[in-house]
């Protein structure tokens, strides 16, 4: 494998943690820079079993600052970009969906410049890779998969700006030649999600016997992707996955909303000790989520057939693996409600 500078944007996040300790552990002869703003959702937490390794780096800074994204590239001559960072929650993106421009859009932008400047004399090895939304093609209705080919129908703020960003990507090939690649992937679950997505705040809630609001009649259908497998699919998409293209990521495993709260609810139970059936008492049924897409679906052949990649699990064992972590991991989640971790950021880095 030849030396290559990596630069990761997001990988202090849920996936983008997942993603970095693969290169990092896998590619040893790799330096990785991950490049975060720690918002809320970053949390260097998520990476404390990889952050002493010497092929490991962590600056902080933020993708929409285009004069620190430009002087960052002029250090470093990275050989490639994975770029996750995002806003990336469709309820806050309701409520703020200007902050979803700025990252998501301009933040993108921002990158896709300074790597067309950087790689201006040769782009020949270099590589332009862009995480992406299963959300940008819009909503299904029963039956039907969303492919590579289907035309964009982003439904909310936040599916409009990575359908946005998505559009950028592809015009920067078209216009200046950069070699990108994009996926486009369907919902993941596992360790270390911030509890603001349905999997870890429902289990955060059963938890503390707090109720477990179901937006809606709880009949919208997600497709559901254990994260590490994500992240494996990143690594081959990265590096065998075809300049230009673009590919689907998902698992084959689709759940109505209220099915999959009650194998949660059920699972806790047990792990628990509690009575089964006592934490379906939590469900409670509230207001939709506005605009609410009713089914995401993916076919993810291209990247099977093409690739060679396939889910390592199933969702089952999937979901006990991503419980048991959440419950042995009970600080974590302590912290990152309480916002302890945003305030140790604060303090380390107020300075710098
Ligand atoms: P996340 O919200 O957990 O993490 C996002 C990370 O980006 C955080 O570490 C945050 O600090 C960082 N960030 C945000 N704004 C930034 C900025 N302006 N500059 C630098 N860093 C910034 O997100 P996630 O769920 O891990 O998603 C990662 C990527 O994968 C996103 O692009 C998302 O659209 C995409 N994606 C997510 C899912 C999913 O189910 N979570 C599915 C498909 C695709
Ligand atoms: O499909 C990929 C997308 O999946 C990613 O691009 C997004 O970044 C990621 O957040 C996720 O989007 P969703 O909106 O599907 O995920 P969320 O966990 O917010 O919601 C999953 C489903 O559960 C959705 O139908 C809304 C519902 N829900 C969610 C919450 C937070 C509830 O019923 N109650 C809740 O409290």
């Amino acid at each position: 494998m030849t030396k290559q500078k990596i630069l990761i944007t997001g990988g202090a996040g849920f996936i983008g943690s997942h993603v970095v300790r693969l290169f990092v552990n896998n590619y040893s002869e790799y330096e990785i820079y991950n490049l975060d703003k720690l918002t809320y959702a970053g949390n260097l937490e998520n990476l404390k079993d990889v952050e002493s390794k010497s092929n490991y780096h962590f600056v902080k800074g933020d993708i929409v600052d285009a004069g620190f994204v430009n002087t960052l590239f002029a250090e470093h001559d990275f050989d490639g970009v994975i770029h996750l960072a995002a806003e990336s929650h469709v309820d806050r993106s309701i409520e703020s969906p200007m902050d979803f421009v700025m990252t998501n859009v301009v933040g993108t932008v921002n990158l896709l410049n300074a790597a067309k400047h950087s790689w201006k004399k040769t782009a020949a090895g270099k590589r332009f890779y862009h995480v992406s939304t299963d959300e940008v093609y819009g909503s299904l209705h029963e039956g039907g998969f969303f492919l590579e080919t289907t035309p964009y129908d982003p439904q909310s703020p936040y599916s409009a700006s990575k359908a946005g960003s998505d559009h950028f990507v592809r015009a920067y090939r078209n216009t200046y030649k950069l070699p990108v690649v994009i996926s486009n992937c369907s919902n993941n679950y596992g360790p270390n999600q911030f509890p603001e997505k349905l999997i870890p705040l429902f289990i955060n809630n059963i938890r503390n016997k707090k109720p477990l609001p179901v937006y809606g009649k709880g009949e919208n259908v997600r497709d559901w992707l254990y994260v590490i497998d994500h992240a494996r699919a990143i690594d081959v998409v990265y590096h065998k996955g075809k300049e230009g293209e673009t590919y689907n990521i998902g698992g084959f495993n689709e759940w109505k909303n209220i099915d999959l709260i009650k194998v949660i609810c059920r699972a806790m139970d047990k792990k628990l000790g509690r009575a089964i059936g006592e934490s379906e008492q939590l469900i409670t049924y509230v207001t939709d989520r506005a605009g609410h897409d009713l089914r995401y679906a993916i076919d993810a052949n291209k990247i099977m057939n093409e690739l060679g990649w396939k889910p390592s699990l199933q969702f089952e064992e999937g979901i006990e693996k991503t419980i048991d972590w959440y419950l042995a991991n009970q600080q974590w989640l302590d912290d990152v409600t309480s916002g302890n971790y945003l305030r140790y950021y604060e303090s380390m880095y107020a300075n710098r």
